[in-house]
């Protein structure tokens, strides 16, 4: 990430309490929290051409306040648009979502080009409400809409060969100014062993909020794993990919010191540049407490078994 020093709070990052805490009471009473109507004010020509999802509650979710789409739209990274939290929103729009293609290659026996449609069509949409935690020491709560990631990769038939599973952003200069500088290996690159891409927490997910993903989020489909930093979490898939050997990731390459492959949510192991002890949670004003960092992001229960080998100081 960026340095520290450019993580200032800014008005963007603050939800005036009352509107907000009024807007969900109207949802609560309405019965429809996560169905898309949490828009703050007039929606732009973007967003209102997002699609509303059929979902289900999930029991994966967490019972915390979701932050207001305000918050969770406009101050993002995605640094294929620039590397300030408002350039995604202002930039995203010139992604072209639609035709989307994803290509499945390596140690699988179904490798081939799926269009999006094959992709989504036979997995039901869940709201999953899970916090994410970023790399950075911010924290938001937010309602994706999604479907396992294993229950995606199985359809590809995996070889005893893949241990783990990558993935790579669209690098596209026409469409993401921000590809033109060097600030990472693009394409954006990630990665899972494959027992974390089959944790039940991990998603695709598709949406927020009950409507469709806007481009700043990710669109057309992005990885969420809820148990990791932020920057795990790759966004507008190209690209899925089974290898034997741990794959590189653009964060790994640009700063091997400072971004370990694992990237699990730790209190006790500090970014080398800054304390993950405590986070400031988005939209809850300039003044508020940092809250102390959970390891594993407060998932541990379903995920520190996968790590039960591994010295997490060294694989950090
Ligand atoms: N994916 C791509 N392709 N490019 C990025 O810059 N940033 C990551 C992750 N996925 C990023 C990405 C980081 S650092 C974070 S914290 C999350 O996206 C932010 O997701 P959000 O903007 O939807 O909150």
């Amino acid at each position: 990430m960026k340095n520290i020093n450019n993580n200032i709070i800014r008005p963007v990052d603050i939800t005036d309490e009352q509107v907000y805490l009024k807007r969900r009471h109207f949802l609560q009473l309405a019965g429809i929290a996560g169905a898309g109507l949490a828009f703050s004010g007039l929606p732009s020509r973007a967003e209102a051409e997002l699609k509303p999802l059929q979902t289900s509650p999930s029991k994966y979710s967490t019972d915390q306040t979701p932050n207001s789409y305000q918050d969770i739209s406009t101050y993002n990274n995605y640094y294929e648009f620039g590397l300030d939290k408002d350039d995604p929103v202002r930039y995203a729009k010139s992604l072209i979502t639609d035709p989307w293609t994803v290509k499945i290659s390596g140690e699988c026996d179904k490798p081939g080009d799926y269009n999006l449609e094959d992709i989504l069509k036979p997995h039901p949409l869940e709201e999953r409400i899970y916090r994410l935690r970023c790399v950075e020491a911010w924290s938001m709560v937010i309602p994706w809409v999604g479907f396992p990631l294993g229950d995606l990769l199985k359809r590809f038939q995996p070889n005893s060969n893949a241990n783990y599973v990558s993935f790579k952003t669209l690098n596209d200069s026409t469409q993401m100014p921000g590809v033109r500088r060097r600030v990472l290996r693009w394409p954006y690159h990630e990665g899972l062993t494959m027992a974390e891409a089959m944790n039940p927490l991990a998603i695709i997910a598709v949406g927020l909020y009950g409507k469709t993903l806007p481009n700043q989020n990710g669109a057309p489909l992005r990885l969420v794993v809820p148990w990791k930093y932020g920057f795990k979490s790759i966004k507008s898939i190209v690209e899925i990919s089974f290898s034997k050997k741990q794959p590189d990731t653009s964060w790994g390459r640009s700063a091997p010191r400072e971004y370990g492959f694992y990237a699990n949510v730790n209190p006790e192991v500090d970014h080398p540049r800054w304390s993950q002890a405590r986070e400031r949670v988005i939209g809850t004003g300039l003044f508020a407490a940092k809250q102390p960092t959970l390891m594993f992001n407060g998932y541990g229960d379903e995920v520190a078994h996968l790590y039960s080998d591994l010295n997490l100081r060294k694989n950090f």
